[in-house]
């Protein structure tokens, strides 16, 4: 990409860079991106990872990969809460990190360990090696300076949770509600609480933060962060996906057959729906967004994960959904997202709000109907409805009505066209945000220039 030509490292001995990602769809990603970015720009690259949702190291030829054991059992990945599963993670891959950190430091030296902010015992390994700890997050800065937020105002009992009905404003962090607290309704809150802390603990002491956002987006929640929570450099470097030269890190067979059913479609008709790789409904729910779908009249593409539905690999559609949407729908188990938002014949984006999927949208100029299911989607699904306004959110729940008039308010009404022209907007302002003198192709030249001092 021309943005980002000119940084290349002038080295005698090419730096290595070991990266840790966080075994999730949404983590693997950004980490990907940026271990693409960086190996562009002339850093060897060495990822360690998980057995579990291992990436695919044919799609990286140039990376050398290192799996460890992390101590979860079949399916345990599906089944856990995420969470509870961070907590596990961090306790079983703490030694086995260790010990091919230190067997790769025999083979040869390392330059700095990057990792996921979700991984913080990689503290511990990196005082114990003496080695230099960057973080990457994975989530919009805004998450970050709410959840730091929301800390300060239980900590000064100006904020009971258990009070306040969902709806409830909280006026000292605008425009969010009781209900969009990340970690609301977890069946584990004290599991939530200590990973946050350990998260934020750990931070303390890396020697660089990474963001995958960009300052015409965040620059205020970017600021508070400076300012609050991470002192030392920040590097907000998004939109990675764009930034990063382009690379295949999907977990799951991505159906591209779908390309050639948009190509068929009218420009800018087709919804394109998706929560994402974590997200679960119940059989109901699905039956409800099935009918709303076809209710709406608009032509759809829908993505169904096989295990999202509650109990069921796979479920049955209502009957005679089939047979009023053929002509204008289509269901996949899993799309080549970020081709499918860049296709001309897509309009919407219904969306969970995962931080990936919701700057893949904006990038891609394409308006959201907004449906967030846990953690840091609820406050990005508030911020794109009320803070950016390039989405609608859909309050209370599956309900065929709501959905049926919430799509054709985004597709057709004069309302989704002006989300159109403002999501326009933002996609120019990520684009300029990459290209040379930008502030994230900044923030890329400060983070080479970090790396290179250690
Ligand atoms: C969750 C969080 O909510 C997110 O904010 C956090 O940072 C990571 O974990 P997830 O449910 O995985 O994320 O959603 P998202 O962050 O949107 O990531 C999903 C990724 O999968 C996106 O990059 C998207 O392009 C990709 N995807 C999704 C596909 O490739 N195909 C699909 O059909 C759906």
């Amino acid at each position: 990409m021309e943005a980002s030509r000119d940084i290349q490292i002038q080295a005698t001995k090419v730096p290595h860079l070991v990266i840790l990602p966080f075994p999730f769809q949404g983590h693997i990603n950004p980490m990907l991106q940026l271990a693409t970015l960086l190996h562009s720009k002339g850093f060897s690259i060495t990822v360690i990872h998980t057995h579990s949702n291992s990436p695919n190291p044919s799609n990286f030829p140039n990376f050398n990969f290192e799996p460890i054991p992390d101590g979860l059992s079949d399916g345990q990945l599906w089944t856990e809460d995420p969470i509870t599963l961070a907590f596990i993670l961090n306790e079983s891959c703490q030694a086995p990190f260790l010990d091919r950190l230190s067997r790769l430091l025999s083979d040869g030296p390392v330059t700095c360990i990057i990792t996921d902010e979700l991984f913080y015992f990689t503290e511990a390994v990196a005082d114990q090696l003496k080695l230099p700890r960057i973080l990457l997050g994975t989530s919009s800065a805004t998450c970050a300076t709410t959840m730091a937020s929301l800390k300060l105002l239980q900590q000064n009992g100006l904020l009971s949770i258990t009070d306040g009905q969902p709806n409830t404003p909280i006026p000292e962090i605008p425009p969010l509600r009781i209900k969009d607290i990340p970690g609301i309704g977890t069946t584990d809150p004290d599991t939530f609480e200590q990973v946050g802390a350990n998260v934020h603990n750990a931070m303390r002491s890396a020697l660089g933060y990474i963001m995958n956002t960009f300052d015409g987006l965040e620059s205020t929640a970017l600021v508070k962060i400076r300012q609050d929570i991470h002192p030392v450099s920040l590097f907000a470097m998004g939109p990675l996906y764009k930034f990063s030269p382009r690379s295949s890190n999907s977990l799951l067979t991505q159906d591209y057959s779908c390309m050639a059913w948009l190509d068929k479609q009218a420009p800018q008709t087709v919804i394109y729906v998706s929560f994402g790789s974590l997200a679960s409904f119940d059989k109901r729910d699905l039956v409800e967004i099935a009918w709303g779908l076809a209710n709406s009249d608009q032509p759809f593409l829908w993505v169904v994960r096989p295990g999202s539905i509650h109990s069921h690999d796979w479920v049955e559609l209502p009957e005679g959904f089939e047979e009023k949407t053929q002509k204008r729908g289509r269901i996949i188990k899993w799309a080549p997202q970020q081709e499918v938002l860049a296709h001309p014949s897509v309009g919407g984006f219904w969306t969970h709000n995962g931080w990936n999927s919701t700057l893949e949208s904006m990038c891609e100029g394409v308006p959201m109907l907004c449906c967030p299911y846990l953690w840091d989607q609820m406050v990005i699904a508030r911020y794109a409805s009320h803070v950016w306004r390039v989405g609608m959110q859909l309050e209370n729940g599956f309900d065929r009505i709501e959905i049926e008039w919430a799509v054709r308010r985004l597709m057709v009404e004069i309302e989704g066209k002006e989300i159109r022209e403002r999501v326009s907007a933002l996609k120019e302002n990520a684009m300029r945000c990459i290209a040379k003198g930008g502030s994230s192709y900044e923030s890329l030249e400060g983070l080479v220039d970090l790396i290179m001092s250690f």
